[in-house]
């Protein structure tokens, strides 16, 4: 199986200190496991090439595995791409590069048949998801978002509370979440002020919420607040306040209220790169999931105070003598490549994985309540129905 990857950034080749870069990681160790025999990289900056190359060789020593992974520049962008597929044929392609540039490439491997994951958002807006529903069920060429925390076993666990009615029914989930400034700042400057934060990193959670409850959001308020980003020039909201109101789909009067409180001005000193919690309030009870405190703390002089996930996208040592991936980072991304090899070998329906998967269609919903919450923004924080227009 050949893959196209489009973009070369921090979460396909990790770098300035954020990590493993779980995308190529995650192939490359797929490709050990010989479910992949070779990858391309597409990237419009020349000097990417250096950061795939560095990037490749350093997993492949961990995993102890020679990847066949190439680089290709595409400085015209679509054009240089159409070319590169017209050339050569790809079983999978994943989509990797800034928000507001998903709907051009996506439509693009969708159009040409080949089966996408692309990294969350869909999209930022509705309208652009809903034309990529259409167009890979009309061609049943399929499509997801790489909405990995739907692998994390704490999040399985909750759902499973929830579907058991251990907590009762549910009054609220109150949600926060933030990130270190320098992802605004530094990791992600070229773009962070064409994002915000609840599009950006809030989308999480409301998939998440979604997925855990299969309730249907029907209206929302979100309130900003700007101080420190747009003292420093970028013109974005330090942090959002998400109220969203869900319906049971089988009971009207069945309703819960979700508060995501989401930032990326938390300081760099911190323990983690990512602050996160969860908690449920039901009629019967209560359920709360610290997902930065994982109970691993690291102490050393060169990092201070370090809280550590292992359960997201890490090398752990393996059973061969090297270091594997493990994590639902790579879950996420080996169930798309699983997936596509099913397909191929009609193991698997693809009505089967529209249902069951973060699906172009399942995963719009977030984009539905991120596009109807900039609209509140933009009404200084009114409550608007969310209507599938
Ligand atoms: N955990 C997660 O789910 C997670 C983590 C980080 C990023 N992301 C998402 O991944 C996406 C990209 O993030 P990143 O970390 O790789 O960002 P990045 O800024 O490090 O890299 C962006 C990549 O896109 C490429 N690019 C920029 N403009 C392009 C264009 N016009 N055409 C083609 N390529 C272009 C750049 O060359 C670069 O390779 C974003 O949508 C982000 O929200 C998801």
């Amino acid at each position: 199986m050949r893959i196209l990857v489009v973009g070369s950034g921090m979460y396909v080749t990790g770098r300035k200190g954020t990590g493993n870069g779980t995308i190529l990681a995650s192939l490359i160790q797929l490709a050990k496991q010989q479910k992949l025999s070779e990858m391309v990289i597409v990237s419009k900056s020349a000097t990417s090439a250096l950061h795939v190359e560095e990037a490749t060789a350093n997993i492949s020593a961990r995993l102890g595995y020679k990847a066949n992974v190439r680089f290709v520049a595409i400085p015209d962008e679509l054009s240089d791409l159409a070319l590169l597929v017209k050339g050569e044929s790809f079983d999978a392609a994943i989509v990797s590069v800034p928000d507001h540039l998903h709907y051009a490439y996506v439509n693009f491997c969708i159009s040409a048949k080949i089966p996408t994951l692309v990294v969350k958002p869909l999209t930022p807006t509705y309208e652009e998801a809903k034309s990529l529903i259409e167009l890979s069920e009309s061609a049943k060429v399929y499509g997801a978002v790489e909405f990995h925390k739907r692998w994390d076993e704490s999040n399985l666990y909750a759902k499973r509370v929830l579907k058991e009615g251990k907590i009762g029914a549910l009054n609220y989930i109150q949600v926060d979440y933030s990130q270190k400034i320098k992802i605004p700042t530094e990791i992600f400057k070229g773009w962070s002020d064409q994002t915000n934060i609840l599009q950006y990193l809030g989308i999480h959670y409301i998939d998440l919420i979604y997925f855990l409850t299969s309730f249907t959001p029907i209206r929302v308020s979100a309130y900003g607040t700007k101080k420190t980003l747009i003292a420093k020039g970028i013109d974005t909201y330090d942090s959002i306040h998400a109220f969203i109101e869900w319906q049971n789909p089988h009971d009207a009067k069945d309703k819960f209220i979700s508060i995501i409180n989401a930032n990326w001005i938390d300081a760099n000193s911190g323990a983690a790169m990512s602050d996160q919690k969860i908690k449920f309030i039901g009629t019967e009870g209560r359920l709360e999931c610290d997902q930065k405190d994982r109970g691993i703390e690291l102490v050393n002089e060169h990092g201070g105070v370090q809280l550590i996930n292992p359960y997201f996208s890490e090398y752990l040592p393996g059973d061969d003598g090297h270091e594997t991936l493990n994590g639902y980072g790579f879950k996420s991304i080996e169930r798309f490549v699983l997936d596509v090899i099913d397909l191929q070998n009609n193991a698997v329906s693809f009505e089967h994985l529209i249902a069951n998967r973060p699906s172009f269609r399942s995963a719009s919903i977030s984009t539905l309540v991120s596009d109807f919450a900039n609209q509140s923004l933009a009404q200084n924080a009114a409550w608007v129905d969310i209507t599938k227009k």
